[in-house]
């Protein structure tokens, strides 16, 4: 095993727990490789069957719309067996800890675990602690990192905007609390974005954010002026633990994405958000909806992606 626990003994992906530590040419191969995936939507046949014989395990142990049901298509399509466990309904409800939930689905000849969970680091300790041949994949930890919805995210602008060297993507509302911000952050500068803008209310910022690689607007008027791209987030109320705003209101009148505050950014800007969205609240319904947003391709994107992941995550199975 390397230095970095995601990384086989040649540099291949053998986890994906975090953009942290991986290099251009690595998040290159997955966009290039989720590419040729992405072609495969449009079949009459959309499955191959990279991982036949391969058995997988979603373990979401927070909600997901997205994430979980994109995994399992994307196994389904790479021909895995595919079980997504109801934690809610799970002996973890009795008590059973994470290790052994997971050496009993060890036991069951399991070849990789796909991970969401509410604790920041929960992937990795589990790639730390189950079997070398297991591949884990990080579905979202915490507020630490969603090193999946990244690529996904990068993967559409690179659909829309191939010329990153002169890109400026503006990632708008609670960074605090967003994992999905952190692995955008990595990804673009990791990429060479030429300016990475976080756009928030100082209570939505966390401390020192301008060490992780970003210019800090407090004003969505002037942070918006020059952007090509625009990544709205949710208000993830789920992890605040006190009261950082006067009022949802309040919040939208000031960094809503209206169609008059979307006027302000390059004409041809696109509109992000990775969802769930909040509409009023982020963002106005009408640039939800309006010509400008990719949301919805995000979400198909997720497929092509997760398959990127899966199968070159498990094409090094055996030689960590
Ligand atoms: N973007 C995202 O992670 O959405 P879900 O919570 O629905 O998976």
């Amino acid at each position: 095993m390397s230095h970095n626990l995601q990384l086989n003994a040649e540099g291949k992906l053998k986890h994906f727990l975090t953009i942290d530590g991986l290099d251009k040419n690595l998040l290159t191969e997955i966009l290039d490789t989720a590419e040729s995936f992405a072609e495969m939507s449009g079949h009459h046949v959309k499955k191959v069957p990279l991982l036949r014989g391969k058995t997988i395990v979603n373990l979401f142990f927070e909600n997901s719309t997205r994430t979980r049901t994109t995994f399992e298509l994307a196994a389904k399509r790479l021909s895995a067996d595919v079980i997504s466990m109801n934690i809610a309904t799970s002996a973890t409800s009795k008590g059973e800890s994470l290790l052994d939930t997971i050496r009993n689905l060890e036991a069951m000849f399991v070849d990789m675990f796909v991970v969401r969970h509410g604790t920041s680091g929960a992937a990795h300790f589990i790639a730390e602690h189950t079997a070398p041949h297991i591949s884990v994949i990080n579905a979202g930890d915490g507020r630490h990192s969603h090193p999946t919805q990244a690529m996904l995210d990068v993967f559409t602008i690179r659909q829309f905007k191939p010329n990153f060297s002169t890109l400026r993507v503006a990632i708008i509302g609670d960074i605090l609390h967003s994992r999905v911000a952190r692995s955008q952050i990595l990804a673009l500068n990791t990429l060479g974005a030429a300016e990475v803008r976080v756009i928030a209310p100082k209570t939505l910022l966390p401390a020192h954010v301008e060490t992780l690689g970003v210019t800090v607007h407090h004003n969505l008027n002037e942070g918006l002026k020059d952007i090509d791209v625009i990544i709205m987030l949710r208000l993830q109320k789920e992890r605040m633990t006190s009261a950082l705003l006067p009022s949802e209101s309040e919040y939208f009148k000031c960094f809503g994405l209206t169609p008059e505050k979307l006027e302000i950014a390059k004409p041809d800007a696109i509109v992000m958000h990775p969802g769930p969205i909040n509409r009023g609240v982020e963002i106005d319904t009408r640039v939800a909806d309006g010509p400008q947003s990719v949301i919805l391709q995000q979400v198909s994107n997720g497929i092509a992606i997760r398959m990127a992941v899966m199968s070159m995550a498990m094409q090094t199975q055996g030689a960590a």
